[in-house]
């Protein structure tokens, strides 16, 4: 089973499972039901908050749910798709507490939750294939954050989003 460890002050450590909050546009509807798939074999547990099908939508109405949740703590991370994974990752980080990296290869997603920490993944179905959005996203869930110095850095940048 797929665990995700907090840090509770004074309390020890909590062990809970990571829990996602999906979605997508139209254009990103069919990578989107894919990576279902892949958060049932990871036995993560997920919420799709949409779209329902290939009918054109506007990508900010399935952005800020899904990036409020994770901002809230209601959910752990979250992952967006649209057709280039551009305007849902704009979106989602304009809501505070939001560090959400387009990513388009395995490099990227692993370098992006060891260094900044990002909670939101944005991908683009007009850019890759449904196998590569698949790798994509387990390596992004399987990383964890490797803090010491980039703890600081991403300080720094919620210092600028508090301004
Ligand atoms: C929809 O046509 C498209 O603009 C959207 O999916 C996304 O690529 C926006 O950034």
């Amino acid at each position: 089973m797929f665990k995700v460890y907090y840090e509770i002050e004074d309390e020890g450590e909590e062990v809970r499972e990571l829990k996602i909050a999906l979605a997508s546009d139209h254009g990103g509807y069919q990578i989107k039901e894919e990576l279902k798939g892949l958060l049932d074999e990871l036995q993560l547990s997920y919420e799709d908050f949409g779209c329902e099908c290939e009918e054109s939508v506007d990508y900010p109405d399935y952005a800020v749910p899904v990036a409020e949740k994770v901002a809230s703590g209601e959910f752990d991370r979250g992952i967006l798709v649209c057709g280039t994974g551009i305007g849902m990752s704009i979106t989602a980080n304009k809501v505070q507490g939001i560090r959400c990296a387009l990513c388009h290869d395995t490099f990227s997603a692993k370098a992006t939750r060891l260094h900044n920490d990002s909670n939101i993944l944005a991908m683009g179905e007009r850019v890759i294939g449904p196998g590569l959005a698949r790798e994509v996203a387990k390596v992004w869930l399987e990383t964890e954050f490797e803090g010491g110095r980039h703890a600081r850095r991403i300080q720094k940048v919620s210092d600028v989003e508090a301004r």
